[in-house]
């Protein structure tokens, strides 16, 4: 399984000793407000936890967790899924609300296209949000994405952005 390094942080496979951290972040209602499912007890993140573990063995790609090496927090999670079902790739971010604003997330998901688009071989990568989720949809445009259209997915209306791998490496080389 890939670990990924970027200048402030480690993103590395979640652990079962990250859970009741995962629990204090997707418990909170304000980190979880443009988020459809709404928050996450421990017990529910515990349950689903051995099918995500599994992912990066079945899809080649997943969430990781996504640690401050100068503290040596874990923020949150940053990483690639299948959209909605689909068998397009959706790239995915939430952080603990204490480190927002301060460009973890960009920095995350450079690393996770740059695997997306370098080590499984990816065309394309795209992302979505809630029309109100401004802060999701800056980070979708900060690491080179771009607006395609209004659409519908996980039963909500979504902003739907993608970045084709060209377009990738002509941002970050
Ligand atoms: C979305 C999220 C991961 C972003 O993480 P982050 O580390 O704060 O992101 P960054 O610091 O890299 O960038 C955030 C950008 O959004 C901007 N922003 C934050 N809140 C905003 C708001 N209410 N309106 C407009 N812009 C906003 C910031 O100013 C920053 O842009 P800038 O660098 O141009 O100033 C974080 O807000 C989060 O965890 N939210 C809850 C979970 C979630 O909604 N996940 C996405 C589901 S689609």
């Amino acid at each position: 399984m890939q670990e990924l390094e970027t200048k402030r942080l480690w993103l590395r496979p979640f652990k079962y000793e990250d859970l009741d951290r995962l629990a204090e972040i997707f418990g909170d209602a304000e980190t979880m407000q443009f988020i459809s499912s709404g928050t996450r007890t421990r017990s529910q993140l515990e349950a689903g936890f051995p099918a995500k573990l599994d992912r990066f063995e079945r899809w080649g790609f997943g969430m990781w967790a996504v640690i401050e090496k100068a503290s040596q927090t874990m923020l949150g999670r940053c990483g690639l899924i299948y959209l909605d079902g689909t068998p397009e790739v959706e790239l995915g971010y939430t952080l603990h609300k204490d480190y927002w604003n301060r460009g973890f997330a960009t920095e995350a998901s450079i690393a996770c296209l740059r695997f997306g688009f370098e080590q499984v071989g990816l065309d394309r990568i795209v992302a979505i949000a809630q029309p109100a989720n401004l802060a999701s949809q800056r980070v979708m445009q900060k690491v080179g994405m771009k607006f395609e259209k209004n659409a519908h997915y996980y039963k909500t209306d979504v902003v739907y952005y993608a970045i084709s791998k060209n377009e990738f490496h002509a941002l970050h080389g």
